[in-house]
């Protein structure tokens, strides 16, 4: 199977990017992120605070089943049978998610899912610790980045676009607490892999960044 790894922090466009990409390569795309936002949101659910009260997190873990499904190329994700693909994505999960990622045994649980769907499937991946843990074999691996505060305008812009009340101040720190967060924790950090390419998006509109990584990506794989 060929394995697509991209990392990156927040914002960085990742996510669409790997979508579009994996459309035109006939792979599936595995949006990691949206497991680690399950897990957060069944912690939230259960009201358990993630950093303080470890024991009660390591607990809960075997209630949590998570499923991958693809309607339309689409990853839906589900929690124990409930579609949650779009109650994952408000910046209280966000944060939940981010603090479930520093939680060895969540990791552990959400590496054995990921190692398994890229056994089994021709796939772009995205995530923080793919090429530097999850796929340590991929194919081809990429690094993608911009600056925090190109990130955060356009999550922003995202968030405002799906009616969210949100100030942009507030869109910004979020952002740079979750990368310190990301690439400080003590299990698999954010961290660029030494064979990853790296790639800037700054000052790259979404279709130059698409067309960056394709291209990336297409060098390798013939
Ligand atoms: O990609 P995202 O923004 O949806 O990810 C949400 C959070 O999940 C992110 O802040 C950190 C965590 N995460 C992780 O620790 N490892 C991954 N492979 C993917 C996400």
């Amino acid at each position: 199977m060929i394995n697509i790894a991209i990392d990156g922090p927040s914002g960085a466009g990742k996510s669409t990017i790997a979508k579009k990409a994996a459309a035109k390569l006939g792979y599936i795309y595995i949006d990691t992120g949206a497991m680690y936002r399950t897990v957060g949101l069944y912690l939230n659910r259960l009201g358990i605070n993630i950093k303080a009260e470890k024991e009660k997190v390591i607990n809960s873990l075997s209630g949590i089943n998570i499923d991958i499904k693809y309607e339309n190329g689409e990853q839906h994700i589900f929690l124990n049978g409930e579609d949650v693909s779009s109650l994952i994505r408000t910046p209280e999960i966000s944060m939940a998610a981010s603090d479930s990622g520093t939680v060895l045994e969540i990791r552990e649980k959400m590496t054995h899912l990921q190692r398994n769907l890229a056994k089994n499937n021709n796939c772009i991946m995205d995530g923080r610790d793919i090429g530097t843990f999850v796929l340590p074999d991929a194919d081809v691996k990429i690094f993608l980045t911009a600056d925090v505060r190109v990130r955060a305008e356009r999550r922003y812009r995202e968030l405002a676009e799906k009616g969210e009340q949100v100030k942009f101040e507030d869109v910004l720190s979020g952002m740079v607490l979750r990368d310190k967060n990301d690439s400080t924790r003590e299990f698999m950090p954010l961290k660029k892999a030494d064979d990853a390419i790296l790639i800037d998006t700054s000052d790259l509109s979404l279709d130059e960044s698409v067309d960056a990584v394709i291209k990336c990506i297409g060098d390798r794989i013939k």
